[in-house]
């Protein structure tokens, strides 16, 4: 078993707030990330797959297109979005790296399993120092 990652780059607003709660209720549960006009991140998304060499080509996986899927699936629906309103996939999730990871996940593991290789992880970067790391159920 061999593991490549690739790595996408997005840049997209969020907020997180629980609509029930005051600003300032918000604020102590969830800090800067629940300013009420929104705020951006530079995401950072690395996809982990997992399979056998090909003898004859000696690669695991087509990079290009590993990297279409994740544009088509993720990128285009992601960058330059507002997380919350925006990107089908985060309909009505609370919009935190770690829901993020998750919904990622679920959307990648078909295609990717459709290239001939399985999902291993994701990682998000929502910024230099916090990162998310997800390896499906059961792990
Ligand atoms: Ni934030």
């Amino acid at each position: 078993m061999i593991y490549i990652t690739r790595r996408e780059r997005f840049n997209a607003a969020h907020r997180l707030f629980i609509p029930e709660f005051s600003d300032e209720k918000n604020l102590q549960i969830f800090g800067k990330c629940s300013n009420p006009n929104w705020h951006g991140h530079n995401y950072e998304l690395f996809v982990m797959v997992k399979g056998e060499v090909d003898k004859k080509t000696g690669f695991l996986v087509n990079l290009k297109a590993l990297s279409k899927i994740i544009k088509h699936e993720i990128i285009d629906k992601t960058d330059h979005k507002n997380i919350n309103i925006e990107v089908d996939f985060m309909k009505g999730i609370m919009a935190s790296t770690e829901n993020l990871a998750i919904g990622i996940w679920h959307q990648l593991e078909k295609p990717i399993r459709e290239l001939g290789v399985e999902l291993y992880g994701i990682k998000v970067y929502e910024s230099e120092n916090n990162f998310v790391e997800y390896f499906g159920t059961g792990r």
